[in-house]
């Protein structure tokens, strides 16, 4: 029999050599390419975030505008795309429509199949990067029913998202830089964070030497559940469900119970054993846009900090190391500025897309890189004979 060690859910299985993002999960510490997620999200902006973590280095000035022009370049959608969104029922979900229209592009773009060519690998990033923006906007107008918006390349990724999602033939959106500012924060914070569940998807379905834009469509899969990506649209039905301060200790009993499904969303992590340091940016971007928008007394950001303070002092939460994590205030902050709860885990794609191509591409070019192949503990029946139909019980 073959030797290899049984880890469900790889807690201790290292799959890959990676310089692109580092976590200390007992220090709350968390580098892109060495550089502090703190220092990222409060100096940069998410394009300067996305060239650092695809090409190693933060760009000069000449290679920032490079970059800023080379994506914005790619922004449209090849018009057939507006049709392939017709398709679908307006009630979809995003992340359905994500996952089809993503997958679709491979069928669009077919220079990006040549993988082994760094010059495509690139433009194929570029080109994700580029039109994620205009995916998930057009998610949303379809949903409402609303005509697709196009790109406007000379706003900013984030105020250009913004014009997307929320400007009409007949009003343009006036781009609020304070929100502006927000989503392009938010978009850092999400931009990658190590060997997750649906960065080893990506790279999983990579090392087949699949398609690019296939094999983000598997990671935008990947996110989709509750326990990764859509912990952010389940943190805002939590806190719908809870309903009041009085009704949080029936809640934590809940979370605490091992007979009940019931976790906290929002709360815990597989790496963070301390608190989640984008989950402390989140909470004060959160602050700065409830400010701006003259929100005052938003119940559910009370109830939010009110829930994070009763946990952190309950032995069961101590015990285990369970800290809010980054997707505890976000729901907050996209509700805020206007984004149906169903979007949320998309607007985490799409930042997410960032990471995911650069892993991509940093599994491609490693001399080691094998095709994912994990074994298995067999535990069904023994070898026994084909029985023809008539002799079966
Ligand atoms: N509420 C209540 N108990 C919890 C929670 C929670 N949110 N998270 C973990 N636990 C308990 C769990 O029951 C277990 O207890 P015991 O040792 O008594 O059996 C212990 O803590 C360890 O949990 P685990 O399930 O072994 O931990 P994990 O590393 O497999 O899971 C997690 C990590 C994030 C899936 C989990 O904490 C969770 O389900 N959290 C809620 C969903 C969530 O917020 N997800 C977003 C993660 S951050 C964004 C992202 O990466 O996508």
């Amino acid at each position: 029999m073959d030797l290899f060690t049984y880890d469900p859910g790889y807690t201790s299985t290292g799959s890959c050599k990676s310089a692109i993002t580092y976590i200390d999960g007992d220090e709350g510490v968390l580098l892109h390419r060495g550089y502090p997620i703190e220092e990222i999200a409060e100096h940069g902006d998410f394009l300067e975030a996305a060239f650092l973590i695809l090409k190693g280095e933060l760009p000069n000035d000449a290679q920032r505008t490079k970059f800023v022009t080379d994506i914005s370049r790619h922004s449209m959608l090849n018009e057939q795309i507006s049709f392939f969104f017709r398709g679908f029922r307006r009630d979809s979900h995003p992340m359905a429509v994500m996952c089809g229209v993503v997958g679709a592009m491979a069928a669009f773009y077919h220079d990006s199949i040549n993988i082994n060519d760094p010059h495509q690998r690139m433009v194929a990033s570029y080109r994700l990067i580029a039109k994620m923006p205009t995916v998930v906007s057009w998610t949303y107008k379809y949903a409402m029913g609303q005509p697709f918006v196009y790109p406007r390349n000379d706003l900013d990724y984030a105020s250009n998202f913004l014009h997307m999602m929320f400007a009409t033939p007949c009003e343009p959106y006036k781009v609020n830089p304070t929100l502006a500012r927000a989503m392009d924060r938010i978009l850092i914070l999400h931009a990658d964070h190590e060997q997750n569940a649906s960065t080893s998807t990506v790279r999983l379905a990579g090392s087949s030497g699949a398609n690019p834009f296939a094999c983000i469509a598997a990671g935008i899969a990947s996110l989709w559940g509750p326990a990764h990506g859509g912990a952010n649209e389940a943190v805002l039905a939590m806190l719908h469900e809870i309903g009041s301060k009085e009704r949080i200790p029936e809640f934590l009993k809940r979370a605490k119970d091992k007979n009940d499904s019931f976790r906290l969303m929002g709360f815990g992590h597989r790496v963070y054993k301390n608190y989640d340091p984008r989950a402390k940016i989140m909470q004060r971007t959160c602050h700065e846009v409830l400010d701006e928008l003259g929100i005052k007394d938003e119940p559910l950001l009370e109830l939010a900090m009110e829930l994070e303070r009763i946990a952190l002092s309950d032995e069961y939460f101590i015990e285990r190391k369970l800290f809010p994590n980054v997707d505890f205030y976000s729901g907050i902050i996209f509700r805020a500025m206007g984004i149906p709860t169903q979007m949320f885990t998309s607007l985490f794609a799409l930042a997410r897309t960032v990471g995911w191509i650069a892993q991509w591409n940093e599994m491609l070019t490693d001399p080691e890189q094998k095709i994912g192949r994990p074994r298995q503990l067999y535990v069904g029946s023994p070898p026994r004979h084909y029985l023809p139909l008539h002799q079966r019980g």
